[in-house]
């Protein structure tokens, strides 16, 4: 057992593999850290302002407005088209 956790989340195996080679390079273990419920194709839809993760990252947030008054006040941008 090694002194280092490398813990992920990777929903369609992007950041699994980084995660393997960054616990190999240095000498990590690695935990995975899976959803309850796995995640269809449709929830990962970020493109999708109402599917599941878009959701769940935002979750009081369901209108385009409300998505850019969050950026706005996050970011300090004064105008996001
Ligand atoms: C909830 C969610 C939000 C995402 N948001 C963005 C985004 O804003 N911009 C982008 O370029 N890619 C976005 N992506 C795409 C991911 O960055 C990309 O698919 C990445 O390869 C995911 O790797 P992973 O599933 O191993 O974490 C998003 C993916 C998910 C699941």
């Amino acid at each position: 057992m090694s002194k280092t956790l490398v813990a992920y989340f990777s929903a369609s195996g992007v950041t699994a593999k980084v995660a393997d080679m960054l616990a190999k390079a240095i000498n990590a273990d690695l935990y995975e850290i899976a959803p309850e419920v796995p995640y269809t194709k449709a929830d990962l839809n970020w493109m999708d302002k109402k599917s599941r993760s878009s959701r769940e990252v935002f979750p009081k947030i369901s209108s385009e407005h409300g998505l850019k008054e969050l950026y706005k006040r996050s970011f300090r941008y004064e105008k996001i088209n």
